[in-house]
């Protein structure tokens, strides 16, 4: 027992180290878009987008995934007990942002899905690896790096910090995870902790770093080694690294060549004309939706007229039902059906064009217009969107809520419908920064030139 709360206190300790670390000076990295680097273009992109919109929709709400081909293996022969319970739990996942960053000693370098609807940080192992997904770097290895170590059983992050997800193995020795995104992406290994080092110029080496160190993985349709969780949740990055605080600021998606910025710790600020609006506590019901974060969306309002959509449309019931959350994983806005058939009948009837056939959807989008004769797709006149947060409303610019195929002269709104719960995705974030403040309990943000951050 006493053994046992000695190494809490050690994992405590070596936390406290990284907060030192971080505090003063915030760490910046680069964010790329998926579609980036796999050099799509125009209607493919989107059409990628929204099948990954509505995909990532239902991974946030747990829906039941599709049945993995082969199921896990278990990676220590040890049989913990807890199997099938750790196997049960479904997570957010589907890349939409990438970050680089580096593990180890030396530091290996790896890129990884950045994701804010979920905790754990992990990386594909070669511990040896028995089942891993091609990747655009070498493996990791645990071996081949000085500062490696496991995460024992007993530690509080393995005990508390993904319910129903870990278990110890026979030997006690090491906590074993299995993590799934319900996107078909998995992973399955030992928590360990190790060296990360942040940023491309001036690095920041964060030590004792909790991740997953998978070594039977399924996914990397992304171009990815892992992902990185940014949820509300202790394994989160920012929970980590004991910042308060963290920003993005998504460029246009169209614009290939310059990243999107990520600020953690005091470098994430914002002006003083910025908005605020409070998350929503996260439903304790509902474990895997505990990393997410909600807001309060009060109604919607499209011209001049406040669309008469009933608030309860997007409030989240005690049991963990319903509920706004902003995502960095979602590209197009999901919008509970009740809401999105409101909405989509008022921009239909300030539009006043054609529905673009068959039956107003294209690419994958539902609510698309014929440009008018003669003319391309930027001709569409959309009227002005706000949606009107718990204290803040955020007017949304065009080319955040418009999407064009020049080729077939069609513009779609880029928002989808839902059932189940809505969410604020990252086409509705385009230069806008976005600030966490994690500490506050607010979401904060203005209008900005993300690219010239
Ligand atoms: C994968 O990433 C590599 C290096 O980052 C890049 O050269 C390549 O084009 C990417 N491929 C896809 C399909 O995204
Ligand atoms: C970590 O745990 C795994 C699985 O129990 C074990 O095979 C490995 O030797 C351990 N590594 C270290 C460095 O303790």
């Amino acid at each position: 027992m006493a053994s046992k709360r000695l190494l809490c206190c050690l994992v405590l300790l070596s936390l406290a180290f990284s907060v030192s670390t971080i505090s003063s000076r915030g760490i910046r990295l680069e964010l790329t878009h998926v579609d980036a680097r796999a050099a799509l273009t125009g209607a493919d992109r989107i059409r990628r987008a929204a099948e990954r919109s509505h995909r990532r929709v239902n991974v946030l709400l747990g829906a039941p995934a599709p049945s993995p081909a082969t199921p896990p293996l278990h990676s220590d022969g040890g049989g913990g007990g807890a199997t099938s319970a750790a196997t049960a739990s479904v997570h957010s996942s589907t890349a939409t942002y990438l970050v680089d960053l580096a593990i180890g000693t030396p530091p290996l370098a790896l890129t990884a899905v950045l994701d804010t609807g979920s905790d754990l940080i992990w990386t594909q192992c070669d511990a040896p690896c028995r089942r891993c997904f091609p990747q655009p770097s070498p493996l990791y290895a645990p071996a081949r790096s000085a500062t490696y170590a496991n995460l024992s059983c007993g530690s509080a992050l393995c005990d508390h910090a993904l319910p129903g997800s870990t278990r110890c193995s026979a030997s006690k020795l090491s906590c074993a995870y299995y993590y799934s995104y319900g996107d078909g992406t998995s992973t399955d290994g030992v928590l360990a902790t190790e060296t990360f080092t942040f940023g491309s110029g001036a690095t920041t080496v964060v030590y004792g770093v909790a991740f997953g160190c998978g070594t039977d993985n399924l996914g990397g349709t992304d171009n990815s080694s892992g992902l990185v969780g940014l949820g509300r949740g202790p394994l989160s990055l920012p929970a980590q690294l004991g910042v308060t605080r963290f920003s993005y600021c998504f460029t246009p998606f169209h614009d290939t060549t310059k990243s999107s910025p990520l600020f953690l710790g005091s470098s994430a600020t914002l002006s003083p004309a910025a908005r605020s609006t409070p998350f929503i506590p996260s439903p304790a019901a509902v474990p895997r939706r505990s990393s997410y974060y909600y807001l309060s969306l009060e109604g919607i309002t499209v011209g001049d007229t406040l669309l008469p959509i009933d608030p309860a449309v997007f409030r989240l019931t005690a049991s963990g039902r319903g509920g706004l959350i902003i995502d960095s994983g979602t590209t197009f806005t999901a919008l509970e059906e009740r809401a999105f058939v409101v909405f989509a009948r008022a921009i239909a009837a300030q539009v006043a064009l054609p529905l673009a056939a068959p039956a107003g959807s294209h690419m994958g989008l539902s609510l698309c217009f014929a440009a008018p004769e003669g003319k391309g797709p930027d001709a569409v006149r959309v009227p002005r969107v706000v949606f009107h947060f718990d204290g803040a409303d955020m007017e949304l610019p065009r080319e955040t809520v418009v999407v064009e195929d020049r080729a077939a002269g069609v513009a779609c709104i880029g928002m989808v419908s839902a059932r189940g719960m809505s969410v604020l995705g990252s086409m509705q974030q385009q230069n806008m920064h976005i600030l966490y403040d994690i500490e506050g309990g607010v979401l904060s943000f203005e209008p900005a030139n993300c690219g010239g951050l």
